[in-house]
């Protein structure tokens, strides 16, 4: 690798807030931020955060919060602001995966839905925006999910917290971009965590992994990888983008 290209991914003195980090993705993500040299703040209900968080070096440390909780998180951004003196990367990686047939949807599931993978993403992204707004810097990736983009069985409440997401994004991509900050949003197929094997397990799992061109579901941590690249110095002109990472799912 190039000596400017090692520069760029060089995290080195930033702090980064992964939501949703104790495992899977999440976790996947602030591993390697972690190894590429940021401090990491880990923002998750595990109350195992703090040993998760520490265990992965640079002084980096867990926050046990409920995402539901409004004044919870604005205290906690708050509280790692104060602490760290600075967020240079937001990950918004929270979410649940819960799922029914349309007309089986309750409003609980509809709002549970809502209130882990929509509003928390936006209450970060205001908390932790202000304070990037202030220091001319940031970057922010938001997971959404292919189930965003086309129709699957069962994920009613589920694609409408993901849409959510993409339209969000590009609205804070256009409003803070001139203060240095870029909003993405990350769209998987099914990675292989708790929550992709919840969900598609058995035949159904075959099924869909059927119709993924390269016939797998995805690695945590090849998403992370994406999410290095859209935080790193060689992506600066990348704003407002949903990268699609689904083997080739969404193209036939
Ligand atoms: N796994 C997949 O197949 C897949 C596909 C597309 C998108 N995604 C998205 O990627 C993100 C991460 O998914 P994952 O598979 O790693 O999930 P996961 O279930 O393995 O991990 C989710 C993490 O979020 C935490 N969490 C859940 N609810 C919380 C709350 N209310 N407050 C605080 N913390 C809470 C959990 O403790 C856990 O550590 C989610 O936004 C998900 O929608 C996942």
């Amino acid at each position: 690798m190039s000596t400017s290209l090692q520069k760029a991914y060089d995290l080195t003195g930033q702090v980064a807030l992964v939501t949703g980090g104790a495992r899977g993705i999440g976790h996947a993500i602030a591993s390697l931020l972690a190894e590429q040299g940021a401090r990491v703040v880990i923002v998750d209900q595990n109350p195992d955060v703090g040993s998760i968080a520490s265990a992965l070096g640079n002084d980096s440390f867990g926050l046990a919060i409920d995402v539901r909780d409004e004044s919870k998180v604005r205290a906690g951004v708050e509280s790692i602001i104060q602490r760290t003196g600075r967020i240079d990367i937001l990950l918004n990686n929270v979410g649940v995966g819960l799922t029914a047939p349309a007309l089986e949807t309750t409003t609980e599931l509809w709002d549970t839905t809502m209130s882990i993978n929509l509003r928390p993403t936006f209450l970060f992204s205001q908390a932790v925006g202000k304070h990037m707004i202030e220091r001319k810097y940031g970057r922010i990736v938001s997971l959404a999910s292919q189930a965003a983009l086309v129709a699957l069985y069962d994920h009613v409440a589920y694609a409408a917290s993901k849409a959510g997401v993409i339209g969000m994004t590009k609205v804070l991509a256009l409003e803070w971009g001139p203060f240095g900050i870029t909003c993405n949003t990350i769209s998987p197929t099914v990675i292989n965590t708790d929550m992709g094997r919840l969900v598609w397990t058995g035949e159904r799992g075959d099924a869909f992994r059927a119709k993924i061109p390269v016939q797998r579901f995805g690695e945590p941590e090849e998403i992370a990888h994406a999410v290095l690249y859209l935080v790193s110095g060689a992506a600066g002109m990348i704003n407002g983008e949903n990268m699609v990472i689904d083997g080739g799912y969404t193209i036939t």
